[in-house]
């Protein structure tokens, strides 16, 4: 498909937790257009096998495309893990991997590095090898948090249920003294008061959805929307009368057309 002047960029999730990166995207992008697809009907990815994972994050990127993005921000890091930055089909693709771990280390003093994901991202090891390709000398610890996940989507944001299992999640990693975490998930920095709370002052977080814009921000100053603005698209595969309702108040003040994608 030929790409317009105002075309959009492409954002996907698992679900509709990929909306912490898309805020991310949204606010350091103004003027830019998207379009995000959440595949809600096949959610969680961070359960699945590589293999299934990489053929959702395709066909993802295949939806996507066939929209006429300009680029797609793989916001899932489950789905990050398994398809590299690159192009798809002459599209530039962009994930939160190398992003999430080039900020991690820009922050660290010690280069102590923990890392919260799924099982998926963290069997992956695919943040640990981003890591040390960068700095081999870093030491780097890794744990699932899949708890955290439905927490997030339940809402019990700064709940004491969800302090708890905070608290026992990073407790590996801060006998091991990190001084920097990363999270990630997508729906983690919905839980960050929890997060700070359970590591600590001595820790710094990192949003890997928020390094992922800064990482983009070279694309967007080079391939500008010259177009107009639209409402945001926001695709979803299977309804849920809580999608509008979540949405909405995670970003307030933008305008969003509530679309079924038909992919599965
Ligand atoms: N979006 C997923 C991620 O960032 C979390 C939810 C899931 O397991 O699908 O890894």
């Amino acid at each position: 498909m030929a790409l317009k002047e105002n075309s959009p960029i492409g954002v996907f999730d698992s679900g509709i937790g990929g909306i912490t990166v898309l805020r991310e995207l949204a606010a350091r992008f103004p003027k830019e257009n998207f379009i995000y697809l959440g595949d809600t009907a096949r959610l969680p990815y961070g359960t699945k096998s590589p293999e299934t994972i990489r053929k959702y994050g395709e066909q993802n990127l295949n939806f996507l495309i066939e929209k006429g993005v300009k680029a797609v921000a793989i916001a899932c890091n489950s789905a990050s893990t398994q398809i590299p930055e690159d192009s798809y089909r002459n599209i530039p693709v962009f994930n939160v991997i190398r992003p999430g771990a080039q900020m991690a280390l820009q922050v660290s003093i010690d280069q102590r590095i923990g890392i919260l994901g799924t099982r998926a991202t963290v069997l992956s090891e695919a943040y640990q090898k981003a890591i040390l390709r960068q700095a081999p000398n870093a030491f780097v610890i890794a744990e699932a948090a899949p708890l955290l996940v439905p927490l997030a989507e339940e809402g019990w944001i700064d709940d004491p249920v969800t302090n708890l299992i905070a608290y026992r999640y990073v407790q590996r990693l801060l006998q091991s003294r990190i001084d920097t975490l990363i999270l990630g998930c997508t729906h983690y920095p919905l839980l960050k008061n929890s997060l700070l709370r359970a590591v600590g002052s001595s820790v710094t977080l990192v949003d890997s959805g928020a390094a992922l814009a800064v990482h983009m921000s070279d694309f967007v100053a080079k391939n500008p929307n010259a177009g107009k603005h639209d409402k945001i698209q926001f695709y979803t595969t299977d309804a849920s009368s809580n999608t509008e309702k979540l949405v909405k108040a995670l970003m307030p003040n933008k305008e969003f057309d509530f679309l079924l994608a038909d992919l599965c």
